[in-house]
């Protein structure tokens, strides 16, 4: 039995007679960027994250580039981030001209340390950057006072928890400003690249927007110079089809997240994510800690498993940051986890029968080298 890691078919199949009556309207008319359904997105997604604003952008990336510009991070400023996160949060503030200070994440959720990351604000720090990762919250209650006193932004990094919360605080809406990625596979994803900054700030909104669209507020006025980050309408069609499922994808994922664990309690040598006290996860991924995780894997995808690594290389060890000249020692719980870190196969669609076939195969796995079991 093969095992996706995502499938992305049965989640079309779900929206695909929706979608082809609004796509042809939006291919008859030519109104192939912004319109109506743009529009009509960014209320609806607003609205799903219990914020005032949403600007649909382009990509994940662009949105927080551009979540960071309208918050004033500009060139030689700094912005704190985590170590184990995608490469696109620092990028961000790479493409800016401002430094990235990564900090570490604690060893638990792998989440940002709040305290090393109070400890990096100096008087450069312009914006924290808190990633929800793997569809977990961010502590940013540990976070927000002592920001908000010091005048630093805090931009969440939203990109892989769509639907997801802390308390009263939805993924989205709780910092000054949030910026997500609709890419493909993720909770709620596009069918192509997209992402959306939301906001309850108006003025942080129309910056965004400003931003995106040229710099431009009016026609052929550029007051700054921006980019072209645009919300295309196909996606806008595909994505409010796909939003008005989120809840209930959100809750399929919560179940095989359950049932995962209680499969895997007995399977000795792996450490199960828990989720912190307080929220409610949406596992975008569900990710186990394993030993002699190269292996593990390779064996996973000789059986058809699709298993994946989130993050093999924390941020500092990345060729792309070698200049930050951060060595390895510096983020011991980020670079502990790297090697262990193990992704198994996670969405809406996943039915028991896989997920026993999964644990049966990790389970096998994690006895010992495949060879040595035939041979013995
Ligand atoms: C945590 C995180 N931040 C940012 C991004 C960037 O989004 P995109 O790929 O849409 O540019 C992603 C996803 O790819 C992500 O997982």
């Amino acid at each position: 039995m093969k095992v996706p890691f995502v499938d992305l078919a049965s989640q079309h199949e779900e929206v695909a007679d929706e979608v082809r009556e609004q796509l042809e309207e939006v291919f008859v008319t030519t109104a192939f960027v912004g319109g109506p359904q743009v529009t009509a997105f960014e209320q609806e997604y607003a609205t799903h994250v219990g914020a005032q604003h949403c600007v649909g952008v382009a990509n994940g990336t662009d949105a927080l580039e551009l979540a960071m510009r309208a918050v004033g991070v500009v060139p030689g400023g700094e912005v704190i981030l985590p170590a184990n996160t995608f490469i696109a949060t620092a990028e961000a503030v790479s493409r800016i001209g401002a430094t990235p200070v990564l900090v570490d994440v604690d060893g638990e959720h792998l989440l940002i340390d709040p305290d090393a990351a109070l400890a990096a604000m100096t008087s450069r720090t312009q914006a924290v950057v808190p990633v929800h990762l793997y569809g977990q919250v961010a502590p940013l209650d540990r976070l927000l006072p002592a920001c908000l006193a010091a005048g630093v932004a805090v931009i969440e990094d939203a990109a892989q928890a769509h639907g997801a919360r802390r308390d009263r605080h939805l993924a989205g809406s709780w910092g000054t400003v949030a910026a997500t990625s609709f890419y493909p596979g993720k909770n709620l994803g596009a069918a192509g690249d997209a992402g959306a900054v939301t906001t309850n700030d108006p003025q942080i909104a129309a910056r965004v927007r400003v931003l995106g669209a040229h710099g431009s507020a009016t026609k052929y006025v550029h007051d700054v110079v921006g980019m072209n980050s645009r919300l295309d309408t196909v996606q806008a069609v595909y994505l409010r089809a796909k939003l008005a499922r989120l809840e209930k994808w959100n809750r399929l994922r919560g179940e095989a997240a359950e049932r995962y664990a209680g499969l895997l309690a007995d399977v000795p040598g792996v450490r199960v994510p828990r989720s912190l006290p307080g929220n409610v996860d949406v596992w975008h991924l569900y990710v186990v800690r394993v030993p002699d995780r190269d292996r593990v894997l390779a064996e996973l995808g000789r059986a058809g498993i699709g298993a994946g690594v989130h993050y093999p290389t924390p941020i500092h060890l990345t060729p792309a940051y070698w200049h930050l000249g951060l060595g390895a020692g510096s983020f011991p719980e980020a670079e502990a986890a790297s090697g262990t870190l193990l992704s198994l196969p996670m969405h809406p669609h996943l039915t028991p029968e896989q997920q026993d076939h999964v644990v049966e195969v990790l389970r096998g796995a994690l006895d010992g080298p495949s060879q040595d079991r035939t041979a013995g």
